[in-house]
């Protein structure tokens, strides 16, 4: 915080570059474009972030997390933001292992700093391969996680976004999501509140 633009950060919860790469990228463009925010980027492709082992070693001494893996670039990264997309692959229904493990190691990093995602807004996507295949389940438990840290969980609302972007993969990875025209509407009227509601906490 404290910079003069906004800081997006933007999260692809697949391990994979295909549809939510694709879609949170362009999530992120239309707003550094609409908006002139600034933005940055996290996905798993590639990367190692372990479950939490629940030691409490974050709890009894408020140091963080005692794993040192690619968590640690996540932590410095959710401190900087102002604000945050997280886009989820919908697997059996709900949001994809590799985001809720990210949200799980999360509590090492409000351990160690109770004011680390406090107040910051949130919001997201859900890219299933099924039209309706489980993206509402994915959206309101990542809306959960803002919620247990004080952050505060925003969609594009009602006509389109309710709860956030949803978009239908057609299990086609990015070819499959650019084609859902309608899908994408839903993922930018949520960044358009996204950016709002940050901007008027920040009476920008
Ligand atoms: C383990 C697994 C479980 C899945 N479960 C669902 C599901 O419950 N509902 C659904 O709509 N799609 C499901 N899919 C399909 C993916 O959500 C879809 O292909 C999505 O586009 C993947 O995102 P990605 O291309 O970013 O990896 C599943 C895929 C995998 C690998």
């Amino acid at each position: 915080m404290g910079r003069s633009k906004l800081s997006i950060l933007g999260i692809s919860g697949s391990p994979r570059k295909a549809a939510t790469d694709f879609v949170v990228r362009k999530a992120l463009e239309y707003a550094e474009k609409k908006f002139q925010v600034e933005t940055d980027y996290f996905h798993f492709y590639g990367k190692k972030i372990n479950f939490c082992l629940h030691c409490d070693y974050c709890i009894r001494t408020r140091k963080g997390c005692i794993q040192k893996d690619d968590m640690t670039e996540v932590y410095a990264k959710l401190e900087e933001a102002d604000t945050m997309l997280f886009g989820t692959p919908v697997y059996n229904g709900t949001l994809s292992g590799q985001l809720k493990t990210l949200f799980d190691r999360c509590r090492a990093l409000v351990a160690k700093n109770p004011k680390a995602l406090k107040n910051k807004v949130g919001a997201g996507i859900a890219v299933g391969g099924d039209r309706v295949g489980g993206q509402e389940l994915a959206l309101l438990t990542i809306h959960s996680f803002f919620l247990i840290h004080k952050m505060i969980p925003v969609s594009g609302g009602a006509l389109g976004a309710n709860l956030g972007g949803i978009i239908w993969s057609k299990d086609r990875g990015a070819k499959g999501a650019e084609e859902d025209t309608e899908g994408f509407k839903s993922v930018y009227k949520t960044v358009d509140r996204l950016v709002e509601t940050t901007m008027l906490l920040r009476k920008i």
